[in-house]
């Protein structure tokens, strides 16, 4: 006969936080909020570490390079998706790897004998007012000049005329050489009261260009997650299917983190690649997932994972549990894996992290995830708002919305996410539309930090570990739902208030 769990199955929504007494060293200046990303001996530190507790989506949608150099310079990480050939994973983890803070790859880029037009239409395009001038109109060309929108104007100057006319040549132009730092660069603009230095590669190729902005712009992020040699990190997401190809392409790479992408990770194929995994390249964390409870924790776990991902069917953009019936309420799924991590670590002294997946639709469902006991979050519907995110960005009557759909979704048709039983999706188990523009990931993620650190503060906590420890939730009524929205006709939607 079936078993019947006989608790219900919970949501985020149908819990609170107690506030606990803050002492007077507990505020938001002195919360640290770093995090362990793999498995270690208990009461050590993890050798990787998050610097904030959140993962961004293996989904198309969401996790782009940009997004991922953005996520780490707010001291999270981003999972590159696997839905794509392994060589194009490997060069889109290559270039988070590559990036080099305050020094940017030129993309405004013309050829010497280009019409000053052209070199118009590729300013608009771009947007920006500084152009390179190499040999093939490349941004590794031989670098031969600059040339930007104060050099030229469409009144005094005839735009059919070369670029290399109105350039200042490489002659007459500070360069630097490759290894230059980002503070030597920034005391040389000063100091020669230069606007752009372009730093150049071996026989007088240009590598990058680095401006005045971008160097106050990288004081901004003093909390990077970056590997030893100050390099962003990032991760990957990775498949049942072809992992024997795709691992090694993508340490090849410098991948920091791989996790495993199903749906279910419950199976006897996971605990085989996981233990693929763990013997050919023992130093990489790999995560598994994705599970709702604790015996599953515990199988992955046995099998190798260094992280278990808990959530089938709570996303935004899922219909799994329309679709086949299966799942499990987000909170109910943290809170059983918790216990089955803690007893994990009581047996074998080794503690796991635990990220919470899918299915955050307040920034302070954030907070109840962390309180439950996962070590950090990932989010998709959250992400895909932003700027760095893959989906275009369109106009809508109220404002902008961007693209978002489910890896199940025939949009994504990730079939190696969802065991359906060959090489293709039979029916959907996600959906394409929308979610509400949200700008830049830097702003917005300042903003769920910020939230984060206060009700951290609340709760009497300057770490996330003495969060977990001493957080006290309550289940709330559908009476105390209501209660906790605003009550009164608010000033701007009157319409929309009974
Ligand atoms: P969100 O943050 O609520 O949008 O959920 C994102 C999570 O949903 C991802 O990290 C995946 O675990 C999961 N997911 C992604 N695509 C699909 C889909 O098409 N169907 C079901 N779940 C999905």
């Amino acid at each position: 006969m079936a078993q019947i769990i006989s608790e219900v199955s919970r949501t985020f929504n149908e819990f609170l936080l107690l506030p606990n007494r803050t002492r007077t060293d507990c505020s938001a200046a002195t919360v640290d909020l770093r995090t362990p990303l793999a498995r270690h001996i208990a009461g050590e530190a993890s050798a990787i570490e998050l610097q904030s507790p959140f993962t961004s989506a293996i989904m198309q949608a969401v996790s782009t390079p940009d997004l991922a150099i953005a996520l780490a310079r707010n001291g999270g990480l981003s999972f590159l998706h696997h839905n794509q050939p392994i060589q194009d994973q490997a060069a889109a983890v290559r270039q988070v790897k590559n990036f080099k803070a305050g020094f940017v790859t030129s993309d405004t880029n013309v050829r010497p004998d280009d019409s000053l037009s052209l070199l118009v239409d590729v300013m608009r395009r771009t947007g920006h007012s500084t152009a390179a001038v190499t040999h093939d109109g490349t941004a590794t060309g031989r670098l031969l000049g600059l040339v930007t929108s104060r050099d030229f104007h469409p009144q005094c100057h005839d735009l059919d005329g070369p670029v290399s006319g109105r350039m200042t040549a490489i002659a007459d132009l500070a360069h630097a050489g490759p290894d230059i730092t980002l503070s030597e660069a920034n005391a040389r603009l000063w100091d020669e009261r230069l606007d752009c230095l372009p730093v150049l590669a071996t026989e007088g190729h240009l590598q990058h260009l680095v401006f005045r902005s971008d160097y106050a712009d990288n004081k901004r992020y003093p909390h990077q997650g970056v590997d030893a040699a100050k390099r962003l990190r990032v991760g990957a997401g990775i498949n049942t299917h072809d992992y024997q190809e795709r691992v090694p392409a993508l340490l090849e790479a410098g991948v920091d983190a791989l996790c495993f992408d199903s749906s279910d990770g419950y199976s006897d194929w996971q605990a085989q690649a996981l233990t693929w995994v763990k013997k050919h390249y023992p130093e990489i964390p790999v995560g598994g997932g994705n599970v709702v409870d604790g015996e599953a924790f515990t199988f992955l776990a046995e099998s190798g994972a260094d992280f278990v991902k808990v959530g089938v069917g709570g996303g935004s953009i899922c219909i799994t549990r329309d679709q086949k019936g299966i799942g499990r309420g987000q909170a109910s799924a943290v809170l059983d894996v918790v216990a089955a991590r803690d007893a994990f670590r009581e047996r074998t002294g080794e503690y796991v992290p635990i990220c919470s997946d899918g299915g955050l639709v307040h920034d302070y469902h954030v907070a109840l995830a962390l309180a439950m006991g996962a070590d950090f979050v990932m989010m998709g519907r959250y992400f895909a708002r932003f700027d760095q995110a893959a989906g275009a960005k369109l106009p809508t009557r109220d404002g902008f919305v961007k693209e978002y759909w489910g890896e199940g979704s025939n949009r994504a048709r990730n079939w190696q996410r969802y065991g359906q039983g060959g090489q293709e999706l039979i029916f959907e188990e996600g959906v394409d539309g929308y979610v509400p523009y949200a700008g830049d990931l830097n702003e917005g993620l300042a903003l769920t930090i910020a939230k984060l650190k206060t009700t951290m503060v609340s709760c009497g906590s300057t770490t996330l570990q003495e969060f977990q420890s001493t957080a006290r939730l309550t289940l709330v009524s559908d009476q105390s739902f209501q209660e906790s929205h605003a009550n009164i006709t608010l000033r701007d939607t009157p319409a929309t208030v009974s």
